[in-house]
């Protein structure tokens, strides 16, 4: 899914990676390299993972792409949690495989981060540790069945949106990625718009109320999974400069209210927002204010759920050292046995 603008840091700024200090030799040897990467970059270029690339823009890149990366994961509980609960085997089997695409997501970001040298153990343990953060969005509880129409709709909708710019990122592993996922999250946001829809068409009062409710609860966290405003990102111009990122925070979160207010008139339903209007003047919506305190407590781990999803995930990690220890003893023997051939030959 998702990223919440993956470049968001910890308020402290303990997670953001600073450009190493480099001695005069290294930085007379590496000119050249530099100039030729930068030229590249200027030149909308993609960077392939044995070129050349400064260790800063290294860095920030294995933050951004382990970040998604657990994001798609985590971002598996809250709707793994309904997948016994749904109505119809229809909704079942969408939601199954719409799971089991989160979690493709997050392997082949994985192997994406892993192009940059660092292993995959090393991006599990800092996200188990509480090091790693992943979008504060699957920090919310999943509440009806409504959540999971609601999920597709918006929270698909506002990863869209937040990653069809990624599909042109400069490192091209992460890009190639990114094209991917894109195609299997349009089905996620739709399948969500439609259940939505069904239960609005021809569902009861109480399923109609139950879709408001999910979308009242929704809605500001969705908006925040855009990231801090543009003046509180100070790592946005870096790699935007990059081409990391291709728009703004702030930029992202316009488009992305100015497509979901139609997509909710044909739902009907309303955002929970009295701001909220178009601005003839300026062509878009306007909007209310972001509740950023709750954004940064919620990035901080104070959320409803941080502690029930990272404790899911140790769990899962732990219970599951078993089939990772039978796996690396079957290939150590499996390797074994190919030695032993080779030398009788
Ligand atoms: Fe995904
Ligand atoms: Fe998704």
């Amino acid at each position: 899914m998702y990223t919440q603008a993956m470049d968001t840091i910890g308020k402290d700024g303990n997670a953001e990676p600073k450009a190493p200090l480099r001695s005069a030799d290294d930085l007379l040897a590496e000119a050249p390299l530099q100039q030729r990467f930068d030229a590249a970059i200027d030149a909308g270029d993609f960077i392939e993972a044995k070129d050349w690339m400064p260790e800063h823009y290294r860095k920030t890149l294995v933050r951004q792409i382990s970040q998604h990366a657990h994001s798609e994961i985590v971002g598996m509980l809250p709707e793994g949690n309904w997948i016994s609960r749904a109505p119809t085997l229809k909704r079942k089997a969408i939601l199954l495989a719409k799971v089991q695409d989160e979690a493709g997501h997050g392997l082949d970001l994985y192997a994406a981060a892993e192009t940059l040298g660092t292993s995959r153990d090393q991006m599990l343990e800092a996200l188990h540790s509480g090091k790693a953060k992943y979008s504060s969005i699957f920090n919310y509880p999943t509440l009806s069945w409504a959540d999971m129409g609601v999920i597709g709709w918006l929270v698909d909708g506002a990863a869209i949106m937040n990653q069809v710019p990624l599909c042109r990122c400069s490192y091209a592993p992460y890009a190639r990625a990114m094209i991917r996922v894109c195609r299997e999250e349009s089905f996620h946001q739709r399948q969500g718009f439609e259940a939505l829809l069904t239960m609005m068409t021809h569902g009861t009062p109480a399923q109609k109320e139950m879709v408001q409710d999910a979308v009242n609860r929704w809605w500001w966290p969705s908006l925040m999974m855009f990231g801090p405003a543009d003046a509180d990102s100070p790592n946005s111009e870096q790699s935007m400069r990059w081409g990391i990122k291709r728009l703004s925070n702030d930029a992202l979160r316009q488009k992305f209210v100015d497509a979901t207010v139609e997509q909710a008139r044909t739902l009907g339903v309303t955002m929970p927002d009295p701001d909220l209007k178009w601005n003839e003047e300026c062509q878009q919506h306007d909007f209310g204010a972001i509740d950023w305190a709750e954004f940064w407590q919620v990035v901080g781990g104070e959320g409803p759920c941080n502690r029930e999803r990272l404790g899911a995930r140790v769990k899962a990690w732990d219970e599951g050292a078993w089939v990772r220890d039978a796996a690396l003893a079957h290939s150590r023997k499996q390797a074994a046995r190919v030695a032993t051939a080779q030398v009788a030959a």
